[in-house]
């Protein structure tokens, strides 16, 4: 087993033993999203178990002190896990939080049976490897409110309400949203702290978010809070990797793709040394100059003086600030994810149900992304709750609509994840 990403999923054979098909079944809860991609999670296999524990190497200090995304994240493959296994008719239960004194382990996956699959289970699972967080400008087709409602009723099944969010409460969860964007954007370790993750040096890593991914406040444009869409090197076509390892490419090949697609000087630039100059036209100019230059291999430094470049890249870096309804326009539906009480199992709860929701849009060609600044930053998070009259918490916000597929974000290998219990 690799760090490849699977193209589909395939069920283990059930003629091998317990132990090596859930070993399979690991191997696509590796796949579940996680805040700044940072997969904070281990998984210890038993003969017929398989445990979820939290990484805390990987947690993010200034963003998520309590480990609200964390605990979120690990609640994201416990579900891919719980998906995978329900689709090769293995009946579950699962312990949640089993041991007060080892926090750490958040859950433990036992199989007690086989049965044959619910229906969504199979299609939940196919859509595993497919689903991506996109977080680019949605379409402007309208969502079907019966998509929207299936989700709704999913999540209220699950003990974790989603608010689709319309009309007035709409514009005061952008606003605040906004502010929080301002918030982050003006903390210098909060910047330290996302550029770690976006660091190119995390490449053989396959940890963090690949550099032309990079669409997080840190990087938005003075008071307007752009969709992240600022692109610093090509995207690779939909299907491919992003990164030349995902790929199976090895040696002076991968290398050679590696800073093709993730530039290491344009995003050291964007995210370290000259973020302020980058947030102005001339610095976006600057960038994508550079993103094109480097894909061509032109080799030009950060920093030098760069001549006239052709306009080629796939999606490039924006010449002039978005407006300041972007969000409002590229996002036909913004949801809150909730749930009634705020503590561990909460989010752990609000993680299953998050994979679930993605998983089941992604099914009808749903895609999703989120607005972690309405949740990270703790004013902005009692104002969205106050704002829009909720009971619940807030725990996760999400923009859906339709887009076009996109590239895979790598993972770590399963081996580096599971040991033998
Ligand atoms: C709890 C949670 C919070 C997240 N918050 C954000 C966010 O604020 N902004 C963002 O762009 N992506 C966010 N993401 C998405 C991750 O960055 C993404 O899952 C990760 O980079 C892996 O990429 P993939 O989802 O395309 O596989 C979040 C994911 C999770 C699970």
């Amino acid at each position: 087993m690799d760090h490849r990403w699977p193209a589909d999923v395939t069920i283990p054979a059930v003629d091998q033993p317990l132990r090596e098909r859930l070993r399979r079944l690991c191997d696509y809860a590796r796949l579940a999203p996680s805040v700044r991609n940072s997969q904070p999670w281990r998984f210890v296999l038993g003969d017929s178990s398989v445990e979820v524990w939290a990484d805390p190497s990987r947690a993010l200090a200034v963003a998520d002190p309590e480990g609200r995304g964390l605990t979120q994240s690990c609640g994201a493959a416990l579900a891919f896990l719980e998906i995978a296994a329900r689709a090769s008719s293995l009946t579950v239960e699962i312990d949640r939080l089993p041991d007060a004194t080892r926090p750490e382990l958040l859950a433990r996956l036992r199989i007690v049976g086989e049965a044959p699959p619910a229906t969504e289970d199979p299609w939940l699972f196919q859509a595993i490897p497919k689903r991506r967080t996109h977080r680019g400008i949605f379409s402007g087709h309208a969502v079907s409110p019966r998509l929207l409602d299936r989700l709704r009723q999913l999540a209220e099944s699950r003990g974790a309400p989603l608010r689709i969010v319309e009309g007035e409460h709409r514009r005061r969860l952008i606003e605040q949203v906004r502010a929080a964007d301002r918030e982050q954007r003006g903390d210098p370790a909060f910047r330290a702290e996302l550029a770690a993750w976006v660091d190119p040096d995390r490449t053989g890593e396959r940890l963090g978010i690949p550099a032309h991914r990079v669409e997080r406040a840190a990087i938005e444009a003075g008071e307007r809070t752009r969709l992240r869409r600022f692109a610093v090197a090509p995207a690779p076509e939909s299907g491919q990797p992003d990164r030349a390892d995902e790929s199976g490419a090895s040696g002076a090949e991968q290398e050679q793709e590696t800073d093709e697609l993730c530039p290491p000087g344009v995003a050291i630039d964007l995210m370290i040394d000259d973020l302020d100059a980058l947030l102005s036209d001339e610095g976006a100019e600057r960038l994508r100059i550079l993103a094109v230059s480097r894909a061509k291999g032109t080799g030009v430094a950060p920093g030098a003086p760069h001549p006239p470049q052709p306009r080629e890249t796939r999606r490039s870096a924006p010449q002039r600030p978005a407006d300041d309804d972007e969000l409002d326009r590229g996002s036909p539906v913004l949801a809150v994810l909730t749930t009634p009480g705020d503590d561990r199992a909460s989010w752990l709860r609000a993680g299953e149900t998050l994979a679930r929701i993605l998983l089941r849009g992604r099914v009808d060609h749903l895609w999703a992304s989120f607005l972690g600044q309405g949740i990270e930053v703790a004013s902005a998070r009692a104002a969205i709750r106050e704002a829009l009259d909720l009971q619940e918490w807030p725990q996760v916000i999400l923009r859906l609509g339709y887009a076009g597929d996109l590239a895979p974000t790598p993972r770590k290998a399963l081996a580096d994840l599971l040991t033998d219990g």
